[in-house]
């Protein structure tokens, strides 16, 4: 997408998002009063940051495998691994945001697709010990670099699957014998492979699952594949947060005849809507 229509894609969502107050949902208010608008520090943000600002200042070089036109990163360009903290991994508020809503979920088996230096990978496995991450990178160098942040974290409940998703992703499934509670889709941002990974975890998710889909606002086909993974209607609840969306598959929720979908905001981004009016 050009700058153009990327300020237009972000303009169109800002005058259409609504915020919390606006939120009529009791699911949905309770999932951003419990995540979105939590401002607590968790024991481990200050370790994984420093992970982070250490990557950011790592001069050294790596070629990176490419991907096609999906991949994020300077595929197929020799860079630096601080040039990749800086572009590819989730900032700050982001990735700490994602901790709280496996936190809030109690996502015991989570699925990532997109692993990168692993910043992401890191919170979702901090949440608790007993939780397992799965997550998956296609390029060597940085599979090898994850690794060493898990160690330097001291995390030993992430499993690293190496290799290009389109195959390594049905290769496991097609082993797996647990249900998944979230999956965080990162990588490779088009619209028929993300739909298509969607499709391979689908049966294997538990009765609650939380799908994180990243970038949707990064290009058209992105967009359109947000907007297509909603109309399929499977979903009792989703969220749209402009740079990335939040769908939520639950058993039929009494009272709720269609999905809840919602365009949220926060709210000192529209300080207008505080709900003195409303
Ligand atoms: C945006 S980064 C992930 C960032 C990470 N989740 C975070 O928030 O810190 C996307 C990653 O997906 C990987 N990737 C993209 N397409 C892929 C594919 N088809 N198979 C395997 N890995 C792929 C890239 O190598 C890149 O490291």
């Amino acid at each position: 997408m050009n700058v153009f229509n990327t300020a237009l894609a972000y303009l169109k969502y800002y005058l259409k998002a609504q915020t919390v107050y606006k939120i009529h949902s009791p699911f949905l208010y309770d999932m951003i009063a419990q995540c979105f608008r939590d401002k607590r520090e968790y024991y481990c943000f200050k370790q994984i940051e420093e992970v982070r600002t250490k990557a950011k200042k790592n001069t050294q070089q790596i070629t990176l495998q490419d991907f096609g036109a999906g991949s994020r990163v300077n595929s197929g360009n020799t860079t630096t691994i601080a040039q990749i903290a800086k572009s590819a991994t989730s900032g700050k508020d982001k990735a700490q945001l994602f901790f709280k809503l496996a936190k809030h979920f109690g996502a015991k088996t989570i699925v990532e697709l997109g692993t990168n230096l692993g910043i992401s990978t890191a919170y979702l496995a901090s949440v608790n010990s007993e939780n397992t991450v799965y997550t998956f990178e296609g390029d060597p160098s940085l599979v090898g670099i994850s690794k060493e942040n898990f160690k330097s974290l001291g995390l030993n409940n992430i499993e690293v699957v190496e290799g290009n998703f389109d195959k390594t992703l049905p290769m496991f499934l097609g082993q797996f014998d647990r249900t998944i509670n979230l999956v965080y889709l990162d990588g490779n941002h088009r619209k028929a492979p993300t739909l298509q990974y969607y499709e391979w975890l689908l049966p294997y998710f538990s009765d609650e699952v939380l799908i994180i889909v990243d970038d949707i606002r990064w290009s058209d086909e992105m967009y359109d594949c947000w907007l297509t993974l909603l109309a399929n209607g499977k979903h009792s609840y989703s969220l749209d947060y402009g740079t990335f969306g939040l769908i939520v598959h639950k058993p039929a929720t009494p009272m709720l005849k269609a999905p809840a979908d919602i365009i949220y905001i926060d709210s000192k981004l529209k300080p207008w809507q505080i709900g003195l009016f409303s």
